[in-house]
């Protein structure tokens, strides 16, 4: 098992690039802001089928984090990381301060307008911008031929294909499935702020999403009768709702609670379980139900 090598500077990270490029390679690149679980892992898996050479970058980065959220005490472990990149033949970890990523005058963001607004860019203002600025700086270090994002940020997801589309940007924009526990939970960095019984009660999040995705199958197409059995889901389970929304699976525009979808549509949820904000979805008439129900 060889080691990746480890970068801290947007100067030698550049410079390893371009070496892949000129002997012929093609880069790909897995952004994430660390504490690494297997749902990271699978997308290195995903980069590494499609790229001659994987990147994973390790930045928690503040721009997307709102005044009172978790910047501070967001999980970090740069050694447990680098070993689990090293497991999946990862050649390079950048791992940046953040005096490289922003200079102290900088002045730029980009803004991704209509599908950064609903869900949680309503949420957490600014929030897209800080992550479709940093994966622009990225992608303009690395040059990547392929980026590989998870589909359990499916709205961020969205928001990254569509400015690398409008941008022009020269990189393949890989949405991979979400990765789950075998109880239906999403794997998360956050879920290890849970107690054990703030994680029994999250199972309340893939049983209700379990529970639309049956009744989708069954011929359902009213957005309440969709959102109904996960709402309730999470009240008995104590979850506190913060969105629960059917939206269109392209631009991310809510459907009004009382008109029908077409045959794919979006169901998204954050929900708190104490003090962490937990999200999950499932693309309705795409994705199969999170757990079997029964
Ligand atoms: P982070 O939360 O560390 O996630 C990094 C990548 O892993 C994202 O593409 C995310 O969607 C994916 N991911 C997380 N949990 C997953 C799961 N259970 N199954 C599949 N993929 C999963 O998302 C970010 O970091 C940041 O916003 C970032 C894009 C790095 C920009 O700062």
């Amino acid at each position: 098992m060889s080691r990746p090598e480890i970068l801290r500077t947007v100067a030698e990270f550049r410079a390893r690039a371009d070496q892949v490029r000129a002997e012929g390679g093609r880069l790909g690149l897995v952004p994430t802001m660390g504490a690494l679980h297997d749902g990271h892992r699978a997308l290195m898996r995903e980069a590494a089928r499609r790229a001659t050479a994987t990147a994973v970058t390790i930045f928690v980065n503040p721009t997307q984090f709102g005044p009172n959220e978790d910047l501070a005490r967001y999980p970090r472990d740069l050694d447990g990381d680098v070993e689990q990149c090293a497991k999946e033949g990862v050649a390079f970890v950048f791992a940046p301060p953040i005096s490289e990523m922003y200079a102290p005058d900088e002045r730029t963001r980009v803004h991704v307008a209509g599908v950064s607004d609903a869900l949680c860019g309503a949420s957490r203002p600014g929030h897209f911008e800080g992550v479709a600025t940093v994966v622009t700086k990225l992608f303009a270090v690395a040059g990547p031929s392929v980026a590989v994002f998870g589909k359990k940020d499916y709205q961020q997801f969205r928001v990254i294909q569509t400015f690398t589309r409008d941008l022009l940007l020269p990189v393949e924009i890989v949405g991979h499935p979400t990765v789950r526990e075998s109880d239906g939970l999403a794997l998360s960095s956050r879920n290890r702020y849970l107690s054990a019984d703030e994680r029994r009660r999250a199972l309340a999040i893939p049983r209700g999403l379990a529970e639309a995705v049956s009744r989708f199958t069954a011929g359902e197409r009213r957005v309440r009768a969709l959102t109904e059995p996960l709402e309730r889901a999470l009240d008995e389970a104590s979850l506190r709702v913060d969105y629960v929304t059917v939206a269109n699976a392209d631009d991310v525009t809510p459907f009004p609670t009382s008109v029908s979808t077409g045959p794919r549509a979006l169901l998204a949820l954050a929900a708190f379980a104490g003090t962490t904000r937990l999200i999950d979805n499932v693309v309705l008439g795409e994705d199969p139900a999170p757990l079997v129900v029964g």
